[in-house]
């Protein structure tokens, strides 16, 4: 939580005062894993309650009237530097702040957000970066609501994309890039974001960031658009894309950071510079999510490497079966990329293949059916980087409105099923999978 106001006029009682946060130690700086039990958070805040206590508050009392005063200057632009302290729930709160910060140590970002949704975080996103008469540039797939909120819902506004496909080498990135910015000119407005997801949802198609940041760089210089990504499916412990190039990382926090299937939340995260104007817009549509999701958001990331780590040696004892059985056709997954740009990209940006993947059962969608039906451990539900392990058919069910042609193009086939793989024993859910292969 940042500092209360400081200024010689407004003195802050000293119980307000947080005490300073620890983040290296004799030189050392203190790992993820460490700073989830107690960063952001000063339990003499909160009468010593060494968990923090969920603040169902919808206002914060001002300490005087000036102080009030200087608040809202701060929110609303009038003085520089931004808001202090905390002044009404649509705007923040204490729990939601704690949360910001912890998910700001993973990304080693300046800055974070969270929302209501992973949705909610993209949609703000966008409404926050562009005007009438822009275009988006995207990698493909994306997560169909976020490609068809980009497609249907920024299009009543005038804005309009051009996207390029997930695993797309530089060349191709440069004509994306130029096509944008065509068409921007053409509409009379800018070429406002570059919105990538990776790996992609259900393909797992990684996009190489590097090569992105380095193709708007060459046709931008300085003053290129913004390079957002969502990082869902590998973070936050598999992929850090601000180290690669990105500027704004993306999350639906409902998934692996949220991990056991019980809430639904989004965040972001980036240089202040970054989150500014969307925060602004946050504060005014009420975005955020409530204090009870960030208190359970807060719990979750305390164990999230652990169970990150758990989730991705399953998934690699479970494909390691997989993908030799005689009704498998082929295994999408990352850890089992053996050459070409998708491992050259893998090498270069993860730091492991995380858990979720595809499965091509040999056949359609009534053998992929026959499959899911069979499952005993594994639930049959859409979502995915939860504590158990969750199978669905993204022809099917999330990607069911993507147009045919379109589908066949990412490779969404009807033999395809996604396998998010959660903590249970290995063997136990290999012994899952072989016989629901069994019944197929
Ligand atoms: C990659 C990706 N991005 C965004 C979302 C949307 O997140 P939420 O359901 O939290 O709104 C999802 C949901 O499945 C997703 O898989």
């Amino acid at each position: 939580m940042p500092n209360s106001d400081t200024s010689p006029e407004i003195v802050p009682t000293s119980r307000r005062k947080p005490k300073a946060e620890i983040t290296t130690l004799g030189g050392r700086e203190l790992k993820p894993a460490t700073l989830m039990m107690g960063h952001g958070y000063d339990p003499a805040l909160s009468e010593g309650s060494l968990k923090p206590p969920i603040f169902l508050t919808s206002t914060f009392a001002f300490e005087s009237a000036a102080a009030g005063k200087r608040h809202f200057e701060g929110i609303t632009g009038v003085r520089e530097g931004g808001a202090e302290g905390l002044v009404y729930s649509r705007f923040n709160g204490p729990n939601q702040e704690i949360v910001e910060d912890r998910l700001g140590i993973w990304d080693r970002a300046e800055d974070a957000l969270v929302f209501s949704s992973g949705m909610s975080a993209i949609a703000t996103l966008l409404l926050a970066y562009c005007e009438q008469g822009d275009v988006v540039v995207h990698s493909g797939p994306l997560y169909a609501a976020t490609e068809g909120f980009i497609a249907r819902q920024m299009s009543r506004y005038g804005v309009t994309y051009v996207d390029f496909p997930a695993g797309a080498p530089r060349e191709e990135i440069d004509s994306a890039i130029a096509r944008g910015r065509d068409q921007a000119e053409k509409q009379g407005g800018r070429l406002a974001l570059i919105f990538l997801e990776s790996p992609a949802n259900p393909t797992n198609a990684l996009v190489d960031i590097e090569a992105v940041s380095a193709a708007r760089d060459a046709a931008f210089g300085n003053d290129g658009p913004p390079i957002a990504i969502d990082n869902t499916f590998l973070g936050p412990l598999w992929q850090r894309p601000l180290e690669h190039g990105a500027d704004i990382v993306v999350y639906s926090l409902t998934k692996y950071a949220g991990g056991h299937s019980d809430l639904v939340a989004g965040g972001i995260s980036g240089a202040k510079s970054m989150m500014d104007p969307v925060r602004a817009l946050r504060n005014t549509m009420g975005t955020i999510c409530d204090p009870n999701t960030a208190w359970m958001l807060l719990r979750s990331l305390e164990t999230l490497e652990i169970r990150m780590r758990r989730a991705s040696e399953n998934a690699v004892k479970v494909c390691d079966f997989l993908k030799d059985h005689p009704k498998v056709e082929g295994v999408g997954f990352l850890g089992l990329l053996r050459e070409g740009n998708q491992l050259d990209i893998y090498r270069r940006h993860c730091t492991g293949p995380g858990s979720t993947f595809s499965l091509f059962v040999k056949g359609g969608e009534a053998e992929s059916f026959r499959f899911l039906d069979a499952l005993k451990i594994a639930k049959l539900a859409v979502s995915l980087g939860g504590t158990e392990t969750l199978a669905s058919h993204p022809a099917a069910m999330t990607h069911l409105s993507v147009p045919a042609e379109r589908k066949k193009a990412l490779g969404i086939t009807d033999n395809l099923v996604r396998i998010s793989v959660g903590i249970e024993d290995p063997d136990d859910l290999i012994a899952d999978f072989d016989q629901a292969l069994a019944a197929v």
